[in-house]
C-alpha cells in the first residue's frame, strides 16, 4: 500500500470534521471549514469513519483569548455607544464559533449512523454558514477597533451540547430546534435595535445571520423527522420528552412563530414545553 493511497483514505469528512473542532486558532478553524466544504461539494472527499479517524474531540480547541468564564461571572454588558456595540459583537462572535465547533461536530461525531448524502451536504453548508458569520462578526469587530479575544466569553454552550453526544435526535432538538431557533425570536429585535441606532453595518449582519439561520433551524426540523419516521416515533412527544431531558430551563417567549413555522418547527413543538416550564 503506498503513502499516498493511504493519506487520500485518510482524508475524509469525518477526519476534517475532527480537525476543525480540534483547531486552536480560530482564522485556521475558519479557513479549514471553507477548504472543506468546497473539497466535499466538488465530490472530492469520502465521508469515512469514526474508527478510521478516532473519536471526535471532548472539546474544541480555542485560542488563549478570550479568557472563558461561568455564565454567571461574566461582567454585565455596557450599554451604550461603541463599548455596547463591541460587547455585543463580541458575544455573538462567540455564539458563531461555537456553533462552528457544533456543526462540524455534529458532521463527524455521528458518521457512524446511518444517513443519507443530502444529510451531510445539508450540515456542511451549516457548517460553512457558521464559519461565515463568525467572520463577517470578527471583521464589525475590526471595523470599530477591537477583536475577539478582547473580553471574556462564557463556557456555557457546548457544556449544553455535551449531554446530547451519544443520542443524535437528542443533538438536534437541543441545538438547531432550541438553540438555533431562540435566534429567531430574538435576532429581529436586535436587528431593530442596530437600526435605531444607526449602526446600519451590522444590522446588515445580523440580516445575513437570520436569513441563514432560518435554514439551520429548518435542516434541524427535517433531520428530526427523518429521524421519528425511522423509528416509528411522533416528532412533537419525542420532542418534548428529550427537551425535558437533555435542557435546562424554560423555552422563553415571544417566540417568532412565524419564522419557526417557515422552517417547519411549528407550535406544537415548543409551546407545550414553554407552558409546563415556564
Ligand atoms: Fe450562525
Ligand atoms: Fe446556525
Amino acid at each position: 500500500m503506498s503513502i499516498t493511497a493511504d493519506t487520500d483514505r485518510a482524508d475524509t469528512l469525518v477526519a476534517r470534521a475532527n480537525a476543525i473542532v480540534r483547531a486552536t486558532d480560530t482564522a485556521e478553524k475558519v479557513r479549514l471549514a471553507y477548504d472543506t466544504a468546497k473539497a466535499w461539494y466538488g465530490r472530492h472527499l469520502g465521508l469515512g469513519s469514526l474508527s478510521l479517524s478516532g473519536p471526535m474531540p471532548e472539546r474544541p480547541g480555542r485560542p488563549e483569548r478570550p479568557v472563558l468564564l461561568a455564565p454567571r461571572d461574566m461582567p454585565k454588558r455596557a450599554l451604550g455607544g461603541d463599548a455596547g456595540k463591541i460587547a455585543l459583537l463580541h458575544s455573538l462572535a462567540h455564539i458563531e464559533l461555537n456553533a462552528v465547533d457544533l456543526t462540524w461536530d455534529l458532521i463527524g461525531r455521528f458518521a457512524d449512523t446511518r444517513l443519507p448524502r443530502s444529510y451531510y451536504d445539508d450540515w456542511v453548508r451549516v457548517g460553512l454558514e457558521e464559519a461565515k458569520h463568525f467572520s463577517m462578526l470578527e471583521d464589525r469587530l475590526g471595523e470599530l477597533g477591537a477583536a475577539y479575544g478582547d473580553l471574556p466569553a462564557h463556557d456555557g454552550l457546548w457544556q449544553a451540547a455535551q449531554s446530547t453526544g451519544r443520542d443524535l435526535a437528542a443533538r438536534l432538538a437541543i441545538i438547531p430546534l432550541v438553540l438555533e431557533a431562540r435566534g429567531l425570536d430574538i435576532t429581529p429585535p436586535m436587528i431593530e435595535k442596530a437600526e435605531a441606532l444607526g449602526d446600519h453595518a451590522t444590522a446588515r449582519v445580523l440580516g445575513v445571520i437570520y436569513r441563514d439561520e432560518k435554514n439551520h433551524v429548518a435542516f434541524g426540523a427535517k433531520w428530526f423527522r427523518f429521524l421519528c419516521d425511522r423509528t416509528g416515533e411522533r416528532p412533537e412527544p419525542k420532542f418534548h420528552e428529550l427537551v425535558r431531558t437533555h435542557f435546562r430551563g424554560a423555552l422563553k417567549p415571544p417566540f417568532n412563530d412565524r419564522a419557526r413555522s417557515e422552517a417547519g418547527l411549528t407550535p406544537g413543538f415548543y409551546r407545550p414545553l414553554a407552558k409546563l416550564t415556564g
